[in-house]
């Protein structure tokens, strides 16, 4: 049985459409990450699941059971925001069982071990005296998924957690929270983000959304590799896919060549001819960017460093077994 099943789910704000009809099954135990371009609808798909928002119609179950009139309290969820507001004038510890001593009915024991063991889980045990003032971005994010963690939630909803950490920090934390899904047996966890190394990474299945609806559901390789559209083929994966449309596409007899930057080797017999118009190191790889009179840029992703001349011609093939056809309407042929 599905932990979290989402049954044609609609969301409107007065006289506008946001959540547009909505099915969707997160199972018990599943790491799920939403992601999808900016006002697609995320926060507020995770907000009527954590029901801080009332669904317009459809139906929400948790365990196979209609919760579309339960308070947020009541089911049991636990939810992390990208603006994680600690009360400053608490300590951590106070911070973390503040949500327990709420609840009432626990034990000061039992809130203590409650609290001390998810300090462990993300290694802030030494910080329980401190005030959030002092400590880092990331140590107060880790006390924000504590205090979410003490309450022994079925369910995390996490909305961009991590937006606001350095890039240190960031992937530090994303390695809290993908060892926490692990240790926690059976928590089922649904995050947003819009990085793409987050989602692949931390994502046991990706559900891309766009516009309101569910555009495809897939592990992150299903969807890597098998897109289901255009759409998809261009919002998953980074660098972003490139697409070749006009005579360089009819080569392949489709409307659009969809090719990644991993997937075309730069060489004097390839097929395609591009102008450099600039090279970017990063160390272990660089991109070089071709202008092939496509709308935009082509990237190829190259071993290694580069020095090619901007202005230069190159001539660059596509890898024939990783081209992406599509047709008029975006859809893959295969
Ligand atoms: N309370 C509200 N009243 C009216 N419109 C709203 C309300 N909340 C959200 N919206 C609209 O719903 C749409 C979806 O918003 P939502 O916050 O869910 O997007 P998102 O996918 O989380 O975007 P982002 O990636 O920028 O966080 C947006 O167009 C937004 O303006
Ligand atoms: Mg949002």
């Amino acid at each position: 049985m599905a932990a979290i099943e989402l049954r044609n789910v609609k969301k409107s704000f007065g006289v506008v459409n946001v959540i547009k009809g909505v099915d969707l099954e997160v199972k018990k135990g599943e790491f799920m990450v939403f992601v999808g371009p900016s006002g697609c609808g995320k926060s507020t798909l995770l907000r009527l699941i954590s029901g801080l928002e009332d669904i317009t119609s459809g139906e929400m179950l948790f365990d196979g059971k209609v919760v579309n009139a339960l308070t947020p309290s009541k089911r049991g969820i636990a939810m992390v925001f990208q603006s994680y507001a600690l009360y400053p004038h608490m300590t951590v510890y106070e911070n973390m069982a503040f949500g327990l001593k709420l609840e009432k009915g626990h034990s000061k024991e039992a809130i203590r071990q409650r609290v001390e063991k998810a300090a462990d889980m993300l290694q802030i045990r030494q910080y329980l005296d401190r005030l959030p003032k002092q400590l880092s971005g990331g140590q107060r994010q880790r006390v924000a998924i504590g205090r979410a963690i003490t309450r022994d939630p079925k369910v995390f909803l996490f909305d961009e957690p991590l937006s606001n950490l350095d890039a240190a920090l960031r992937v530090a934390t994303r390695i809290e929270i993908a060892k926490l899904h692990e240790e926690m047996n059976d928590v089922t966890m649904i995050y947003v983000t819009h990085d793409q190394v987050e989602a692949m990474t931390l994502a046991d299945r990706i559900c891309v959304l766009r516009d309101g609806l569910v555009e495809q559901v897939g592990t992150p390789m299903e969807l890597y590799e098998r897109p289901d559209s255009i759409f998809v083929a261009g919002f998953i994966g980074s660098p972003k896919m490139n697409f070749v449309a006009g005579e360089k596409a009819s080569a392949f007899s489709c409307s659009t060549v969809g090719i990644r930057g991993e997937h075309m080797d730069i060489k004097p017999d390839g097929i395609w001819e591009g102008k450099v118009i600039h090279t970017e190191n990063l160390g272990a790889d660089s991109y070089v960017y071709l202008d092939m009179g496509q709308e935009e840029p082509v990237v190829v992703r190259h071993d290694g460093t580069t020095n090619y001349q901007s202005g230069s011609l190159v001539r660059v093939s596509p890898q024939e077994d990783r081209i992406h056809r599509f047709n008029e309407a975006g859809k893959p042929i295969r």
